[in-house]
């Protein structure tokens, strides 16, 4: 089924955020930012397979939930949004000369905004499992699916073979 396959996916991005976070939280920022390139990497082919395989699918059947493309579209645009404003942020405390408590604190600020981010997301996931890909697995007949499912399998690994060299060390 589809919603198993995007469902793995949404699990395995949330892997590489909590790799992202478990640095951050140590201000270990080299390694904050290595993870947090990784999963935006990830994220942003997730995004892509989405938009491509499926929005266009999900566009054409008879919906049943009140949300269309555009609403899942427009969730794609603010996570964006705050995953660059939050690499922006990394990226400038990782450059300041702070003292201990100074530092602590705008990790913790940082921590918070990343909350903002993962509800973003959470919530999303959750609208694209329960909504639009459930509609798709019924509507779609079983050859239509088996083939989204093939593509999206083999853009999917083709993009995490880099990273999951890298979760290896
Ligand atoms: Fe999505
Ligand atoms: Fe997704």
């Amino acid at each position: 089924m589809l919603v198993e396959l995007i469902h793995q996916q949404h699990q395995e991005l949330q892997e590489l955020f909590a790799r992202h976070q478990e640095y951050l939280l140590q201000s270990k920022f080299d390694e904050a930012k290595q993870w947090l390139e990784h999963f935006k990497a990830c994220q942003k082919a997730h995004m892509q397979i989405e938009e491509r395989y499926l929005f266009p699918e999900f566009a054409k059947i008879e919906r049943k939930s009140k949300w269309d493309v555009s609403l899942y579209e427009k969730e794609h645009t603010k996570i964006n949004q705050l995953c660059e404003n939050i690499t922006e942020d990394l990226n400038w405390l990782s450059e300041q000369e702070f003292d201990e408590s100074q530092l602590h604190r705008n990790i913790i600020a940082l921590i918070d905004k990343e909350k903002t981010l993962k509800g973003l997301n959470e919530h999303h996931e959750d609208r694209e499992e329960d909504a639009m890909l459930k509609e798709l697995d019924e509507q779609l007949e079983e050859r239509e699916l088996k083939e989204l499912k093939l593509d999206i399998k083999l853009t999917w690994t083709e993009v995490m073979g880099s990273v999951k060299e890298a979760m290896k060390n």
